[in-house]
């Protein structure tokens, strides 16, 4: 799908056109990559799940100290829609905020006036159910953090690129000899029937759509444990996926490490396409929308 720009942006507080909207060399986002963002999927034009991403937005400017009023977030989400025209399609919405303009020094000033950029773009949400991919596995060098949802992704984009180049769908990442999560997505193994996926903590991010798979599960009788899968523990799975906001549910096939190649299966397994029906059940449940 071709990347555009999107028209119209919000930025602090006037919508304009994308073309005429400026920050400041001296922005905090720009100089230390010091901000937060969030992603929000919308189908047909109905925002999903946008409660849950905006408490976890604020979790995050929370987290790192950043003093920004969201309390008008959630009517600019659907504003965004509408000034993108895109009511009766598919897509997300972008929201960053940074620490605004200073002179540079490492430590942020007392005072500052946040940095609020929100958009929405078309995005194609269509066909999950039917991507079988490859991922490639590397080491998570990320921070100890991963739970704020940072703007600063040097080590995500440097593991998704490398996944790119290579062919491959995502770049999912092992530490300390645990599988945690891909470099944009939530990860989750099957084995002996039983969903495993890392717990909460500092070294995944709390992901919407992972947080709903696990209540799903819970709510249909399949066995969930947060518990982190050991690498030494592959040999006994037999599913793999991911989720994200716009990765949905998305069936893993081969494993590429640096030295060996694992495949998973032949075939999307039964456990996978069975969230992945639950999942688009909860969409048309809370939206009126039919996705699959
Ligand atoms: N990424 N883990 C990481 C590191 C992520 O960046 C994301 C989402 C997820 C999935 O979270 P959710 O279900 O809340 O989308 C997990 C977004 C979409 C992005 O960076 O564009």
């Amino acid at each position: 799908m071709k990347l555009n720009y999107p028209g119209k942006v919000y930025l602090n507080g006037n919508w304009i056109n994308s073309k005429d909207a400026k920050v400041s060399v001296f922005d905090r986002g720009f100089l230390f990559g010091d901000g937060i963002y969030e992603v929000i999927p919308f189908y047909k034009g109905k925002a999903f799940l946008a409660k849950e991403h905006l408490d976890r937005l604020k979790y995050s400017l929370k987290e790192v100290e950043l003093n920004c009023d969201i309390s008008n977030f959630d009517s600019l989400i659907l504003k965004a829609i509408e000034m993108a025209e895109l009511n009766e399609e598919d897509g997300a919405i972008y929201i960053q905020v940074t620490r605004g303009m200073a002179p540079r020094t490492h430590s942020f000033p007392e005072n500052y006036k946040a940095t609020i950029l929100m958009y929405a773009y078309k995005t194609d949400l269509s066909g999950f159910q039917n991507q079988f991919s490859d991922v490639l596995v590397s080491s998570d060098i990320r921070w100890h953090r991963c739970d704020i949802k940072s703007v600063s992704l040097m080590a995500n984009i440097l593991a998704n690129t490398e996944a790119k180049k290579a062919g491959f769908a995502e770049n999912i990442m092992i530490r300390d000899g645990f599988f945690t999560e891909g470099s944009h997505s939530s990860l989750f193994f099957v084995k002996d029937d039983i969903v495993y996926t890392h717990p909460n903590s500092p070294f995944i991010l709390p992901g919407i759509t992972r947080n709903l798979l696990i209540k799903l599960c819970k709510e249909n009788n399949i066995e969930i444990v947060e518990k982190a899968l050991p690498v030494s523990e592959l040999n006994e799975v037999t599913e793999v996926f991911i989720t994200g906001t716009t990765t949905q549910i998305t069936a893993i096939k081969n494993l590429h490490f640096p030295d060996k190649d694992i495949k998973i299966g032949n075939e999307i397994g039964s456990i996978t396409r069975k969230l992945q029906h639950l999942f688009s059940s909860e969409v048309k449940k809370q939206l009126g929308i039919t996705i699959l």
